[in-house]
């Protein structure tokens, strides 16, 4: 155990991470040249397609420090906002954590608060200044920010480039240095903790763990604790670039279970594994519930495939465990799912992998936040989705949540900023100068306004120089009211939103010339409204088609024609029918893009 060391590397979005690991994983020779390929550890395709890290991965290396052998568990972490879960449950696998910051960016609002995760884990915290082959590198004036945060020394501070492999070997001797070997009692009853799992349609589930104390053998009797289930640990090892069969696994490592699960359900990311005979007293504490901060229904596209859709987001949530789903009913749109996500990408990351892992067609229908209605009568109501929301007779006052965001951005967009989060219904609360150039503000503002194009504009606002972070303080009164649509009179549930009174005249204007854009065109006229209670409160007509799309080709080039039914049928893929209307993917999503 002496000679393990468990680290995690953490920081904000695109500071150069999964680069470095690759580094790392080079210089440890864990993988061959012939391995290697750039961001190995992102082995998702949807990963490598958007560059972007979404799950972390855990890779064991071997490092020789002075003559003597080390073992190091390393986990490579997302720096997007929408999966920190994926980043707190890595810490608790972790003693150490290496922070890196970019060294032309500076410190960012998500390596703040990475950095206080790993920080109130009490993980020992390694400083990296990465990127430091770069032209715009500002050396000096980051360390200062740096030492600021973590209250560090500058010398505990690594130069490195992950690009150009400057500091590596300084980085690998620091973690034996500085990161303490895991504590835990070897001979104590097993404690293992279950921090992910994949599906693995072959084998069942793969069970991903950090043992705490205890021993596991292979062919062991093992039992979940929340769950109380037995297995047998057919196949358990330890995880390289593939998995590796070992008899046993040590106190301290990180591991894979394998045991001929195939119900999802009997897998509990935060629960812990112990042995049938001898079982530890208790369970390792596990980890916070996720706090869903976007709620939208997940619908299939065939009805016929609830079944098999319900089966897939079970087995999607074996491996992303911030994904909580409930069944839900819709006029419009049959059975479903009403899902809690942590962000838009996280809920659109989500429909992807439905469809590229599990083939399943899905419309998720238009994003909401959670509210509390308070009733004249009875308890409180909590609501998830516009369909929800009980009749306004009923309420005495609606709370929304708000949020604390945390906007990192250069002195001249400080303007810009707090108009964009005044616009926004926020409050600014505090200001606050990291360096002469570049300026941290805090504001509280109403989730709903955050959630969805409010890191678009604050791009846009700010030149692509601003960095946000946010996390919930709680609810507070708002008056809010539910905007329904109306297709030809007929109220379609998947559209209706819960909008601020001052802003639903806009919202139900803008939101009835985009669904004009976006709907096609029928045989007959489309009326399009939208309502507050009985008031109608938009009108938009599309117009009635003339001619059948065939008609133009008729007795002409069969080919053609044959192509042109072909992209109909594909149009129609992410279509669904409400009455006589048929509503693309596109519409539901409207609403992010009114602005
Ligand atoms: P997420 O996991 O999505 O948060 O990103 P990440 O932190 O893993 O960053 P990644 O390693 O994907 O690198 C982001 C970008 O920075 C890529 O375009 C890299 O090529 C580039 N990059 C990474 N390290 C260095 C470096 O040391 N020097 C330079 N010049 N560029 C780097």
């Amino acid at each position: 155990m002496e000679n393990i060391r468990n680290f995690c590397i953490i920081a904000h979005i695109d500071h150069g991470k999964s680069t470095l690991a690759d580094r790392l994983l080079e210089f440890t020779q864990t993988v061959s040249k012939r391995e290697m390929q750039a961001q190995l550890l992102d082995d998702m395709d949807l990963e490598r397609e958007r560059g972007i890290t979404i799950k972390s991965h855990a890779i064991q290396m071997n490092y020789v420090y002075q003559g003597k052998p080390y073992v190091f568990n390393l986990i490579d972490t997302p720096g997007h906002v929408d999966f920190s879960y994926e980043v707190s449950r890595s810490i608790a696998a972790c003693e150490g954590a290496l922070l890196l910051v970019d060294a032309s960016q500076g410190i960012e609002a998500q390596t703040i608060s990475n950095f206080f995760l790993a920080w109130g884990n009490n993980l020992t915290i390694i400083p990296v200044l990465n990127k430091v082959d770069l032209p715009g590198a500002m050396v000096e004036e980051v360390k200062d920010e740096v030492v600021d945060l973590v209250g560090c020394d500058r010398d505990d501070i690594i130069h490195a480039s992950g690009k150009e492999g400057i500091g590596i070997e300084d980085i690998l001797n620091a973690v034996v240095e500085r990161i303490p070997a895991p504590k835990g009692d070897p001979n104590g009853p097993l404690q293992a903790l279950i921090f992910d799992s994949v599906f693995n349609s072959f084998r069942g589930i793969e069970v991903i763990f950090r043992i705490k104390n205890g021993t596991l053998r292979k062919g062991d009797k093992v039992k979940f604790m929340a769950t109380g289930k037995e297995y047998n640990a057919d196949e358990i090892g330890i995880l390289r670039l593939d998995k590796e069969p070992r008899d046993v696994v040590h106190t301290g490592d990180v591991g894979y279970l394998i045991s001929g699960i195939k119900q999802a359900k009997e897998v509990k990311v935060g629960d812990t594994i112990t042995h049938v005979e001898r079982p530890a007293a208790e369970a390792i504490k596990g980890f916070e519930d996720v706090k869903p901060m976007v709620f939208a229904g997940i619908y299939p596209v065939e009805t016929s495939e609830y079944e098999d859709l319900r089966d897939a987001m079970e087995k999607l949530q074996l491996n992303d465990a911030s994904l909580v789903w409930e069944p839900e009913t819709s006029a419009a749109l049959g059975f479903g799912f009403r899902c809690g996500f942590l962000g838009m990408l996280h809920m659109e990351i989500v429909q992807e992998r439905l469809e590229r892992e599990f083939d399943m067609t899905v419309i998720t229908t238009v994003p909401s936040v959670q509210f509390t209605c308070y009733m004249t009568k009875g308890d409180p109501i909590t609501i998830h989705a516009p369909a929800d929301m009980p009749d306004p007779n009923n309420i005495d006052h609606i709370e929304e949540p708000f949020i604390k965001a945390q906007i990192i951005t250069k002195t001249e967009y400080v303007g810009p900023v707090i108009a964009l989060c005044m616009d926004k219904r926020g409050i600014i609360k505090n200001q606050n100068y990291i360096t002469a150039e570049r300026v941290e503000m805090t504001f509280e503002i109403p989730l709903s306004e955050v959630v969805f194009d409010f890191f678009d504009r604050l791009k846009t606002i700010s030149r692509g120089y601003a960095s946000l972070d946010y996390e919930l303080i709680g609810y507070r009164e708002s008056t809010m009211v539910k905007l329904d649509i109306m297709l030809n009179g007929d109220k379609v549930d998947a559209l209706s939103a819960i909008v601020h009174r001052d802003k639903a005249y806009e919202w139900g204007k803008r939101l009835c010339e985009k669904l004009r854009e976006l709907l096609p065109r029928q045989m007959f006229e489309i009326a399009i409204q939208a309502a507050i209670g009985q008031k109608i409160i938009a009108r938009e007509t599309i117009k009635a088609l003339r001619k059948n799309v065939l008609a133009k080709c008729y007795g002409g080039d069969i080919s053609r024609k044959r192509k042109l039914l072909e992209k109909q049928k594909k149009g129609k893929k992410r279509m669904r029918q409400v009455g006589n209307v048929e509503i693309p993917q596109e519409a539901f999503m409207a609403v992010l893009k009114l602005e």
